[in-house]
């Protein structure tokens, strides 16, 4: 048979070519094969997926856990839903920085879009996102630097804030409302051009609703509500959610409506103000741009509302927790302090001058890891990383906890140390792995923002006050482990602010 095929020449040629086609298709599949290989990853069930094999609690540590074992790039199933998690500082700046396109879309869960309908900055993307997001960075900006108003606007919040911890005349007392005011203020008064006094019972809901707008959505029922958006009418935390939602955009438009109605054109007051110019400018100059309407402006507020408040407030109720556990940390800072600023107010030209408490400042928000996981990005368009394919639309987390916590970037990741920012000569040194605002082009857009809010109120707050732990509890009885939400607060303990002066 075989002889016979070889004599007769078309059917050679055809033995031939079918061979070589063969061989062609078995290199292309095993091409393709290897290109389109997916990352590794625990076994999913059916149905469940790997909610067995993480705990949910902690699902940061049990994923830093499952990176030991799969590498930086793992798939775990949530249900049936997939998610790629990036791990370790080299292969989450990679992602990021490196395929920053690819890797930049923000995953929007049905939760997300109930908040803003894909307007507003936090849960949009493409032209929308990048249109506001460019705007709200520039407005900020001039706010900032500029004309250093948002410096002068945080100073005066430092002194109510000193004045509130004041009246607690050094017995142990609960300093959560009103850091949170404090920072719920400095939003407040570049949004809108207003501070609230921290007694008002309007502002006091507002900033309550939003807290347990960010609570509700880290609940189990709302994370089934993601995977069978059909439930939510049944469930009470998504129409609890729904109804505080509502009533914040109700209060919002109250503020915006008013400001509309005084608004001048040559007077910008504030970041509304700067939005509604913005928009007659492009409307008499007859440009079409379509991003300027109202919801984007009530949205992009709400955003800024939702992700500069708790963010900042929880950033400083961890330094002031530590200064309370650590002592001898405490003491160094309020020398340097006294040293090199005395008794005067504390300016943003100062932080070059106060080496030691910029590394104190840094290494609280390494450790404290407030944003574990980032939030959830989504891929933009097919791409190979590090050898492995991934579709169009999976979501993925940068697990900033991998970063923060990199062995291979921290001498003592577990352990609360200064020195991680500080060279021989106690100058103060940045650490590429210090990312608690993330990267790329999903970074925290706050971020020059939040610094100086962090440094102003941390270091007005030490030059006034001694933190010590109530009376009774030792400093070893403090107690750092995190509650789990969509930050990582701090375990609620009261502290004792002792005036220096
Ligand atoms: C210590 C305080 C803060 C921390 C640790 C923090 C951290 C973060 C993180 C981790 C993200 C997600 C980045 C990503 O998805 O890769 C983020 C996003 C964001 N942050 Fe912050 N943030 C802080 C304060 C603020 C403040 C004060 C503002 C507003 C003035 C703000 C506005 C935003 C916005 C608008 C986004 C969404 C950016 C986008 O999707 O394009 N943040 N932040
Ligand atoms: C991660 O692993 C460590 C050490 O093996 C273990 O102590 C810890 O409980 C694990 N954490 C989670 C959340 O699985
Ligand atoms: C927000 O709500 C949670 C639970 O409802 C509570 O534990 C937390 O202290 C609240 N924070 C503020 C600032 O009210
Ligand atoms: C402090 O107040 C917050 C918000 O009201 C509350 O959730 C927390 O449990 C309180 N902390 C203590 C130690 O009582």
């Amino acid at each position: 048979m075989f002889e016979e095929i070889i004599r007769c020449p078309t059917s050679a040629l055809l033995f031939g070519v079918i061979v070589g086609l063969l061989v062609l298709r078995f290199i292309n599949s095993s091409f393709s094969l290897r290109e389109r290989r997916a990352p590794p990853g625990p076994r999913p069930l059916p149905l469940f997926g790997n909610l067995f094999q993480v705990d949910l609690k902690r699902l940061d540590q049990s994923l830093f856990n499952l990176s030991e074992k799969y590498g930086p790039v793992f798939q775990v199933f949530f249900g049936p839903k997939k998610v790629v998690v990036l791990a370790g500082y080299r292969t989450v700046k990679q992602a990021l920085v490196n395929h920053a396109d690819e890797f930049g879309n923000r995953e929007i869960s049905p939760v997300f879009y109930d908040f803003t309908k894909g307007h507003g900055i936090l849960f949009s993307n493409g032209e929308p996102w990048k249109e506001m997001r460019r705007f709200a960075l520039t407005t900020l900006r001039d706010f900032g630097m500029g004309r250093k108003i948002s410096e002068e606007i945080i100073i005066e919040e430092c002194h109510y804030l000193t004045e509130e911890f004041e009246q607690f005349e050094e017995k142990a007392f609960n300093n959560t409302k009103a850091i949170h005011y404090a920072a719920s203020n400095v939003i407040s008064a570049l949004m809108f051009g207003k501070r609230f006094e921290y007694k008002d019972l309007v502002f006091q809901a507002m900033v309550e609703r939003d807290n347990e707008t960010i609570h509700l959505t880290g609940s189990a029922s709302l994370q089934i509500y993601n995977i069978c958006p059909w439930l939510g009418p049944l469930l009470k935390n998504w129409r609890d959610m729904i109804k505080n939602v509502e009533d914040g955009k109700a209060d919002a438009t109250k503020i915006i409506k008013n400001l509309k109605e005084t608004l001048d054109p040559e007077i910008c007051r504030c970041f509304v103000d700067a939005f509604l110019i913005r928009k007659k400018h492009l409307e008499d100059s007859k440009v079409l741009n379509l991003h300027y309407h109202d919801e984007n402006l009530l949205y992009t507020v709400a955003n800024l509302f939702a992700a500069g408040t708790d963010t900042t407030a929880t950033t400083l109720k961890w330094c002031l927790l530590y200064m309370a556990k650590f002592p001898h940390v405490q003491e160094r800072v309020q020398e340097e302090l006294s040293r090199v600023v005395g008794s005067r107010q504390v300016r943003t030209e100062d932080r070059k001058n106060l080496p030691y408490t910029d590394a104190v400042i840094h290494e609280s928000q390494r450790l404290a890891n407030i944003v574990p996981m980032a939030l959830p990005h989504a891929i933009s368009k097919d791409v190979t990383f590090q050898g492995y394919f991934i579709k169009e639309g999976t979501t993925v987390f940068p697990l900033l906890t991998s970063v923060l916590y990199d062995e291979t970037e921290w001498e003592n990741p577990y352990s609360f140390s200064p020195s991680h920012f500080l060279d021989s000569e106690g100058k103060f040194i940045r650490r590429d792995a210090f990312m608690p605002f993330s990267a790329g082009r999903r970074a925290c857009l706050g971020e020059s923002l939040a610094r100086t809010e962090i440094f102003l109120f941390f270091t007005s707050l030490l030059q006034h006050f001694r933190f010590t732990p109530p009376p009774g509890v030792s400093e070893d009885q403090l107690d750092l482990t995190p509650v789990v939400g969509v930050t990582l607060a701090p375990t609620p303990q009261n502290l004792c602010a002792f005036r220096r002066h």
